[in-house]
């Protein structure tokens, strides 16, 4: 469902800067990858491809057959609404709404009708464990919780691909472990495909498959077998193998 095809960035400036070259990577429908390497790697400005918050500088991305770098402006906004979801570390919610009214928000940009909004957040609300924090303000709220709502407010289109970087970035190990589990329920009921940056080997064990990239370069994939802890160490031995900065081990959680 999601296909790149030699997907280079240079960022242009004083001094031209490659972060990424030649990058070929496919998705399938339903699957979930993680994107691991080391910091500056190049997996914010991968993931910023794939969402279309930027463009590549050579190389050819395809969603769902479309390829949305080259749609016009209206139609790449539709193609995002549609098809795309997104989760950030800082959870990006707006503090003025409460929690419901911050879920419903891509639903009252597109005009939906009021009742048929209440029932979508009440059914995603209820499957996120959110339903008795909906009136509360974002600043009431733990960081589990915020980042199950900013999860509820990404799928509330029913998505084909969530795209979340370093969705545990800011969450204690147990809420860490409660927003994967989240994600992992919603990949598996709706088959949504799921494409994570993230530093913490906990978190990416969750996927099917981590790739590692580093210097902007593919180095390695590893896939899910059986045993979540098994693949939990070989993702802790594949990161050490590849070096880095100290600061994707101290992330680490064991
Ligand atoms: N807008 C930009 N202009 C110029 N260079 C940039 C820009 N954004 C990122 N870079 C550079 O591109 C490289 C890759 O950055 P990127 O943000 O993709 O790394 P990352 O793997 O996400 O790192 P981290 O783990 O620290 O988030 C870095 O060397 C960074 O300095
Ligand atoms: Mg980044």
């Amino acid at each position: 469902m999601l296909k790149l095809t030699k997907v280079s960035k240079i960022y242009e400036g004083k001094v031209a800067y490659r972060a990424l070259t030649d990058i070929d990577l496919e998705i399938e429908k339903g699957e979930f990858v993680a994107i691991m390497g080391p910091s500056g790697s190049g997996k914010t400005t991968l993931l910023n491809i794939v969402s279309t918050n930027d463009t590549p500088t050579t190389g050819e991305v395809t969603i769902e057959g479309e390829k949305p770098h080259k749609l016009k402006k209206n139609a790449l906004a539709k193609f995002r609404r549609n098809e795309l979801g997104f989760i950030f570390q800082d959870f990006n919610l707006m503090h003025t709404l409460t929690v419901e009214e911050n879920i419903v928000l891509p639903l009252t940009l597109d005009g939906t009708r009021v009742r048929e909004m209440k029932e979508k957040v009440h059914k995603i609300a209820k499957s996120l464990g959110i339903s008795t924090i909906m009136k509360k303000r974002t600043y009431e709220i733990s960081g589990g919780q915020a980042q199950r709502v900013a999860i509820a407010r990404a799928m509330i289109h029913d998505p084909k691909l969530l795209l979340a970087d370093e969705p545990t970035g800011n969450l204690d190990s147990k809420a860490s472990n409660d927003v994967m589990k989240m994600l992992v329920a919603i990949n598996e009921a709706e088959k949504t495909s799921l494409l994570m940056v993230t530093h913490d080997a906990q978190a990416a064990s969750y996927s099917d498959r981590v790739i590692f990239i580093r210097d902007g370069k593919l180095y390695s994939e590893i896939h899910r077998g059986e045993s979540r802890q098994a693949f939990f160490q070989k993702i802790i031995d594949m990161l050490s193998l590849m070096g880095g900065d100290g600061n994707d081990l101290s992330s680490v959680r064991v």
